[in-house]
């Protein structure tokens, strides 16, 4: 039997972290041990008390049925005390959140909930590759918003031109950006209201590095924006800054309308979280955030030592103000992300993803995940340096 798949596989790319993955094993299967620092999952354990809920969750035989889709209301409660507390977000959770099994599956099933065949959807460039597949699965029409770093990666609406405005029913946003680390800031909110209201646009806000900030700065909740919940919703994922990847576990909040749409769409195609994950969910959420706070200080201390230390290279790598990634210009001259993604990992046994496999506006960068300890990020510096990437 010759088993052919569908024509719309063919229009998705190999995942971004399994050609790299393919790479790595590669260098592996030399003796070489690669220093990971591709994909943004966190390096360290789930704190213990959110294990601690699990285990007791898990011994209740109550929590052994099919889960709810829409989520426990009792975690829903918590996700509208988590935005309260943290955002000054009032949201009804019984209309306006609803939980989803990481937010990856989340924002790839919007499409499928508010496209038409043709339709355009906004999305930024670079951006996380996963946004992608839902779209073009749904039938819808990528068109993609440049973020530039002379516009601190934020897209420039007036640029976007007027028959695609007229033909978009959707925008992607990201802040604290992947891969760009970039900030988005209540000003830049403001506009994308107003913009979405102007063209009729449903605006699509992830935000799974909402609390993943440094040096004392704020990620505002696109929530908080007047007028926000009149025009989209907001992901938000406890993979990261609960480390919680393995778990998965995320909510949506915002628009009622668009919340129903997607339930509709989720409820028909999958089930909700093993319920038990859902209480350790609310212990999270209604804990206090130190953990999180305390993990926001190790990231920034990696940054601060990878940074001085490739610096001394001539590396000249900017700051991140948030999310686990370095975002940085390649350093060296006329060489493209890929080729110097590779000869970094051929070269210094270290893995860094090329800018170029989030789009194309992410050319000329490269990202470098924060997710391995103080002194491993100081072997990568020694590493480098003895590799003599220095420039
Ligand atoms: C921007 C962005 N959105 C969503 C996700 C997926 O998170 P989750 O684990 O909630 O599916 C990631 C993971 O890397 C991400 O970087």
């Amino acid at each position: 039997m010759n088993i052919q798949p569908a024509d719309r596989l063919s229009k998705l790319p190999v995942y971004l972290f399994d050609a790299l993955d393919a790479q790595k094993a590669a260098e592996e299967a030399k003796g070489v041990h690669v220093i990971d620092l591709g994909v943004g999952d966190p390096d360290r354990p789930t704190p213990k008390y959110i294990i601690d809920m699990l285990k007791q969750a898990v011994d209740n035989p109550k929590n052994h049925h099919y889960p709810s889709f829409k989520g426990l209301p009792e975690y829903r409660r918590a996700v509208a005390y988590w935005y309260k507390t943290n955002f000054n977000v009032e949201l009804d959770p019984d209309r306006e959140i609803m939980s989803c099994i990481g937010s990856k599956g989340g924002v790839s099933a919007l499409p499928f909930a508010l496209i038409n065949l043709g339709d355009v959807v906004l999305v930024p460039d670079p951006c996380y590759t996963a946004y992608i597949p839902g779209i073009v699965m749904a039938g819808g029409e990528v068109h993609f918003m440049p973020l530039l770093e002379e516009n601190e990666f934020l897209p420039d609406l007036a640029a976007i031109p007027a028959d695609i405005c007229e033909r978009a029913k959707l925008m992607l946003l990201n802040y604290p950006g992947n891969p760009t680390a970039a900030l988005g800031p209540l000003s830049f909110f403001e506009k994308v209201v107003s913009f979405a209201n102007q063209h009729n646009i449903v605006i699509c806000h992830d935000a799974p590095y909402s609390e993943a900030v440094f040096d004392g700065q704020r990620q505002p909740s696109f929530l908080e924006t007047p007028g926000a919940k009149e025009v989209g919703i907001e992901f938000h994922s406890l993979s990261k800054v609960f480390n919680m990847s393995g778990w998965r576990i995320a909510h949506a909040c915002g628009n009622a309308d668009v919340i129903s749409y997607l339930s509709k769409v989720k409820s028909n195609v999958d089930m909700g979280i093993f319920q038990p994950i859902q209480h350790a969910g609310i212990a999270a959420l209604t804990g206090t955030m130190d953990f999180t706070r305390e993990m926001c200080r190790i990231y920034q201390r990696r940054r601060d030592v990878l940074i001085e230390g490739l610096n001394k290279l001539g590396w000249n790598v900017r700051k991140n103000p948030a999310t686990f990634f370095i975002w940085t210009r390649v350093p060296e001259p006329g060489i493209s992300s890929t080729d110097f993604a590779a000869k970094v990992l051929k070269q210094a046994g270290v893995l860094i993803t090329p800018g170029r496999g989030f789009g194309e506006y992410g050319e000329g960068y490269i990202r470098i995940a924060l997710t391995v300890e103080e002194d491993v990020c100081r072997a990568v510096v020694e590493r480098i340096q003895k590799a003599g990437l220095v420039y």
